[in-house]
């Protein structure tokens, strides 16, 4: 087993958890398009079970994923769970028939989401819950107040430890920490959609987590001629250099990867220790213009 410190980037204070800055997402443990359980059940459990092995601390999921299903497997490859394992999740949108994510913020919503993420991991507390607005497509301007005053309510009933936000705007960001503490923002950013760069810089002066989705360009994997060179002249993948990209970008970033093989988890831990050069960053910083 790899100690803790063995994983690249080190670690960082979530809330009063501390967890690995190399992480794990399990979204697309599910089936296609983040509906249905996976077509290899057994290998899924592997990846999760090789992430805690490698020594990640920190895993990434929704009730919305499947639905139900990433959380089942959560479960069934990791419980009980260890003691350092912080397992976020999302509430703020459900599925429907066709796939689709309709919100479901109001106040009963909530509540319905963080019983069925609850029952769903088997736990009696969550230990990070990120209240998500906006979609993948990015954050939506709107209200937060309403919702995060039941999840510090739930906090305060002691079923949620930690609250974040995700998919969200800095102004929401604001809006929220006026209301509850937050100790993490989960929005879409990498190598080649930069529109957080300051609220990145933002959230690490504050001591708040940035932990970006799609990493790896998500559905579409990252491609770049520039990327592709600097790959090249390291030696490496470009995976290696959009996950080592981030770990140096700023120390209050976590990675959360998705992949569905453990070949993949492990290339893309040794990857991420990666080091860049001044003239790779300069070079990698071309590609988002
Ligand atoms: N808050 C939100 O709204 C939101 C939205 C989307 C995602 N998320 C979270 O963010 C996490 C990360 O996003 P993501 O998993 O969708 O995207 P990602 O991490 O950017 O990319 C995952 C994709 O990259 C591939 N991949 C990973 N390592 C690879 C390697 N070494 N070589 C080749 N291909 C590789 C995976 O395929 P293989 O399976 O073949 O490895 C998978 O298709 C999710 O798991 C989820 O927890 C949150």
């Amino acid at each position: 087993m790899t100690t803790l410190t063995a994983l690249p980037g080190g670690t960082w204070t979530l809330g009063d958890r501390t967890v690995t800055r190399f992480g794990y997402g399990a979204m697309q443990l599910a089936g296609p398009g983040v509906v249905g359980p996976p077509a290899d059940p057994d290998g899924a459990l592997a990846v999760l079970r090789a992430a805690v092995d490698a020594g990640i601390t920190h895993v990434d999921t929704s009730d919305a994923y499947g639905p139900r299903v990433t959380n089942a497997l959560i479960r069934q490859a990791l419980h009980p769970y260890p003691a350092s394992l912080v397992v976020a999740t999302k509430v703020g949108a459900t599925r429907d028939a066709q796939g689709g994510w309709p919100t479901a913020r109001r106040p009963q919503d909530l509540r319905r989401q963080v019983q069925d993420n609850l029952d769903g991991l088997g736990v009696e507390q969550l230990d990070l819950v990120n209240l998500r607005m906006g979609d993948a497509r990015g954050p939506q301007p709107g209200p937060v107040t309403e919702a995060l005053e039941t999840l510090a309510e739930l906090q305060q009933e002691g079923r949620v430890r930690h609250v974040g936000l995700s998919n969200v705007t800095a102004e929401q960001v604001a809006e929220a920490r006026s209301v509850v503490p937050v100790v993490c923002v989960q929005n879409m950013y990498n190598l080649a959609v930069r529109h957080d760069d300051d609220l990145v810089d933002d959230l690490a002066r504050d001591g708040i987590a940035y932990v970006p989705f799609f990493p790896l360009g998500g559905f579409t994997p990252l491609q770049s001629s520039a990327l592709s060179a600097v790959a090249d002249r390291l030696g490496v993948t470009t995976m290696a250099v959009a996950l080592a990209w981030l770990l140096q970008r700023s120390p209050n970033i976590l990675l959360i990867p998705g992949t569905s093989s453990v070949t993949h988890l492990r290339e893309n831990i040794a990857g991420a220790a990666t080091e860049l050069s001044e003239e790779d960053l300069a070079d990698l910083d071309a590609i988002a213009g």
